[in-house]
Parts: structure tokens; C-alpha cells; sequence
């Protein structure tokens, strides 16, 4: 007969597996579907135009990246726009080579089949030529991404030929380039007047003969993103660009509603995340307090004998106690 007290006996029945042999795993491992595809790759991307809609989000981790991933998201660009809606800066001009590397890699490692493009930072390809090839290629050594992004027109072409030429991906990016925010003001619609319109076709030109494998077309007006689209041969990837560009990008924080300090008006927002997590975390701080939390279904316990022991041994004197092992 056990002389454990009645409360003890309660919490200790012993968790077992299905043998009920051994204890039971502490985790759960939830099955995940198993995407046996092979990865996305450049020049698939450059055949899709005109065949078929791209899509591209941004990720900037290894769990955001698994789920973009088996979304069958054709690529992932682990943006520069990580400085705002990850590290909380204000723009994304603080962020360097070393935080988008470490970022990068982590996407990499979750990312089997989308193509990993990485955002060269702000002053990371503006200095020498050889400066920007030497960190463009980081991003695929280092960050393990298969291709990378810049900002910037006609003025951006050198950097360009040359990370080409050091047989790198280079993504283009122009219109409302977050880099450039200084210059422009603050972040405002680009190419609104038939001139400006003109100088954004001509710098996708320029772009396309620099050897990008596809260019970003960011808050622009659609009449101009289409023009763009129809004149060069690879593919537009719109952002607030409208819906004729060859694809679209959204920054996934938008898409999920896990960033609410702005939506701007080309965002849509599939989910509110952020209120379900805000949420679920008030649920737990409150069952925590009431003491709902952890419930028997999340305890471990363990034999009434052995907790019997326990409670005898300490009833005697220390010495006593040591005996009953
Ligand atoms: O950094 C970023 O997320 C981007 C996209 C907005 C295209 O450059």
C-alpha cells in the first residue's frame, strides 16, 4: 500500500509513450508537407516572362523563410527593408553588410527551392567597383544566396557589368528606391510626370543591357511600370507598380500585419497576424496569473512510489533519508 499523500498521488501519474515503456518526448514534431522540388533558378525566372506571373517575398529568418518556401513562392529577397520592420530603424539606411549577411544565411538555411536574392545595403556597392563586387559575392559565399539586389538607374550600370561579369545574379531595383530617401524627400511616388516617366524606361534599359536578370519596379505609376514591362526583355517584379509588371514583391511583415507603424496604399494585408499574436500572448500572460497555466497535459510527473519515497525520506532526519536510495 502506498503511503504517498492523496494530493501526490494525483499529480503523479506517469506520462508514458505508446509502448508504455519509455517516457514520452518532451517535444512534438508537427509534419510539415515535404516539398521534394527542385529550386527555382535564374534563368527559370527570365523565362517566365511573359508565360507566367512571378512572385517574390521578402523573409528575413529561418522560420519566415521555411513558410515562404512551402508556399512555392518563386523567390525570396531577404531585404534591406530588414533595418525597419525587424531591427526597428526608422529607414532602411543603418543596416550593413554583416547584419544582412547573418540574415541572409538564416533564410538560406530555410529556403530549398525559392531563389534567395540578397539586398545590397546602402553604401555597400557605392564606394569602388571592386568594393561591390567583392560584397555582392558575400552574399552568395557568405549568405548563401543565389543572386543579389541593388538600388539605383544608369548611375548604377558600372557596379553592375562588373558583378556580372564576376558571374553574380544582379536583380535591378529603381523608382522609389528606399535608399535614396534623402534625395527624394521622404518616401514618395516616382516617375509622375512624363519626364521623370522617361528617365525610369531609360534607366530599365540601361539595366537590362548591364546584364540584370530581372529589375524591381518600386511606387511607381502603373502607366509607367507597363511601358517599362512591354520595353525590355526580362521581367519586372512590382512593388505599388500595378498589375502588369511580369511579377510582384511585397515585404512579408506587410502581407501578415505584423507592421503597423505605415501601410501604404500598395499593401495588402492577407492577415492580421499582429493582433492574433497580441492575442494569444495576452491569453497566456492572463492564464499564467490565474494559475491555468501549465496545465496537467504540460507536466511531467512521475511514480507514486517514487514520489512516496520522497515524501517519507524528508519526514526523517537527513541521515534516514540518505538510507531509503
Ligand atoms: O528591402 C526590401 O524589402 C525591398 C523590397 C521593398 C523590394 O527592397
Amino acid at each position: 500500500m502506498s503511503c504517498a499523500p492523496r494530493n501526490a498521488r494525483k499529480r503523479s501519474r506517469p506520462v508514458r509513450a505508446g509502448n508504455g515503456s519509455s517516457p514520452k518526448a518532451i517535444t512534438s514534431i508537427r509534419k510539415v508537407p515535404m516539398m521534394n522540388k527542385k529550386r527555382v533558378t535564374v534563368p527559370e525566372v527570365m523565362a517566365a516572362k511573359g508565360k507566367r506571373k512571378l512572385t517574390m517575398l521578402t523573409a528575413y529568418d529561418y522560420p519566415m523563410a521555411l513558410l515562404v518556401d512551402q508556399s512555392d513562392i518563386d523567390m525570396i529577397l531577404v531585404g534591406d527593408s530588414l533595418a525597419m520592420v525587424v531591427l526597428g530603424h526608422e529607414d532602411t539606411l543603418s543596416v550593413g553588410m554583416d547584419e544582412m549577411l547573418h540574415h541572409t544565411l538564416a533564410v538560406s538555411r530555410g529556403a530549398k527551392r525559392s531563389l534567395v536574392v540578397g539586398d545590397m545595403p546602402f553604401l555597400s556597392y557605392h564606394g569602388s567597383i571592386e568594393q561591390a563586387v567583392l560584397n555582392a559575392g558575400r552574399f552568395l559565399k557568405e549568405g548563401r544566396a543565389q543572386a543579389v539586389k541593388l538600388e539605383g538607374g544608369a548611375r548604377v550600370v558600372p557596379q553592375i557589368k562588373a558583378i556580372v561579369e564576376a558571374q553574380i545574379p544582379v536583380q535591378g531595383h529603381i523608382g522609389l528606391t528606399p535608399q535614396s530617401l534623402a534625395q527624394f524627400g521622404g518616401f514618395k511616388v516616382q516617375g509622375k510626370t512624363a519626364e521623370a516617366g522617361a528617365v525610369l524606361i531609360e534607366d530599365a534599359q540601361a539595366l537590362t543591357e548591364a546584364g540584370c536578370f530581372s529589375i524591381v519596379l518600386e511606387g511607381i505609376p502603373a502607366p509607367i511600370a507597363a511601358m517599362i514591362t512591354d520595353a525590355i526583355p526580362i521581367p519586372t517584379i512590382g512593388i505599388g507598380a500595378g498589375s502588369h509588371c511580369d511579377g510582384q514583391v511585397l515585404v512579408i511583415h506587410d502581407v501578415l500585419g505584423l507592421f503597423d507603424r505605415f501601410v501604404p496604399k500598395f499593401v495588402k494585408q492577407y492577415v492580421r497576424l499582429g493582433e492574433t499574436i497580441r492575442e494569444a500572448l495576452t491569453r497566456y500572460r492572463e492564464e499564467v496569473e490565474n494559475g491555468l497555466f501549465p496545465g496537467p497535459e504540460h507536466t511531467f510527473s512521475m511514480d507514486d512510489q517514487e514520489v512516496a519515497k520522497l515524501e517519507t525520506g524528508k519526514r526523517k532526519k537527513p541521515r534516514d533519508a540518505a538510507r531509503i536510495r
